[in-house]
């Protein structure tokens, strides 16, 4: 699951659920003691990044994110509702692969590496622009890391939950975990990434929307309002 497109989604069926800041929501944190000691002694070696943070995300934070969203759900077919749950021990596993990827790879954001590919500029252009470009977030980060690095650890603590409750496989707990998880996904994406999208672009989105609907009853060709791209 792609959180940006999840929440639009929701946020334009209109559950009003962007209506307030989304708040970055740390979850309790289930890190075993021993990884302290760990993150307290040096490197091992230097770390160096490939892929620019857009990619990063692309290509591997949002891939394994989906082996958790996607791990508990339901599902309409012709025989009726099916829930979606893990059962079997390799079912588990790839919610432990997820949240395992996720835990440590939320750590690679704090490596420092572009935030797009070169020449991507994000949609940032124009005075409707909802999107940061990359040197516009690279300020922002560098003016306050410690906002950035908040971000990554409420990614980490939630990953750290998902581990946990796929030890424990608890099914009902799994379902708070992928709110979490959409949570600190979408709150780091509004702060950094699209800021642009505030209380001012939904309302706009939903006068838009209004009038579509209003056109429509009245069976007058409408202009299809804007549908966010991601
Ligand atoms: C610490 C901040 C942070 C967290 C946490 C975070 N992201 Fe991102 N993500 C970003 C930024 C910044 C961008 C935009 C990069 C750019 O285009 O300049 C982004 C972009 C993306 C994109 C767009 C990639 C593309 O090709 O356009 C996806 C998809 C995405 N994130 C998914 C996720 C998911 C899923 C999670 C949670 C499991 C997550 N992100 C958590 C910072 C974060």
């Amino acid at each position: 699951m792609d959180c940006p497109r999840t929440v639009r989604v929701l946020a334009i069926a209109g559950l009003g659920l962007l209506s307030g800041a989304a708040a970055c929501s740390p979850a309790k944190s289930t890190a075993p003691a021993a990884q302290t000691t760990a993150a307290q002694a040096p490197l091992w070696g230097d770390l160096k990044p490939v892929v620019s943070v857009k990619e990063l995300m692309k290509y591997m934070i949002d891939p394994v994110a989906d082996n958790v969203f996607n791990a508990v759900g339901t599902t309409v077919t012709r025989q009726g509702t099916i829930d979606i749950q893990p059962k079997t021990e390799d079912d588990w596993d790839k919610v432990r692969t997820g949240a395992v990827s996720l835990a440590e790879g939320a750590y690679l954001l704090k490596i420092r590496r572009p935030f797009t590919p070169p020449g991507d500029e994000n949609d940032s252009a124009g005075p409707d622009a909802v999107e940061l470009s990359p040197a516009q977030i690279t300020a922002k980060v560098e003016r306050d890391p410690v906002e950035w690095n908040a971000r990554i650890e409420a990614l980490r603590n939630v990953a750290l939950e998902a581990l946990d409750v796929a030890k424990r496989k608890d099914v009902a707990e799994l379902w708070d975990v992928g709110e979490n998880l959409d949570k600190a996904c979408e709150a780091c994406h509004r702060s950094y990434w699209y800021p642009g999208e505030g209380a001012e672009f939904y309302r706009k989105l939903q006068r838009r929307l209004d009038e579509f609907h209003d056109q429509a009853s009245k069976g007058g060709a409408a202009a299809k309002p804007g549908t966010p791209k991601r």
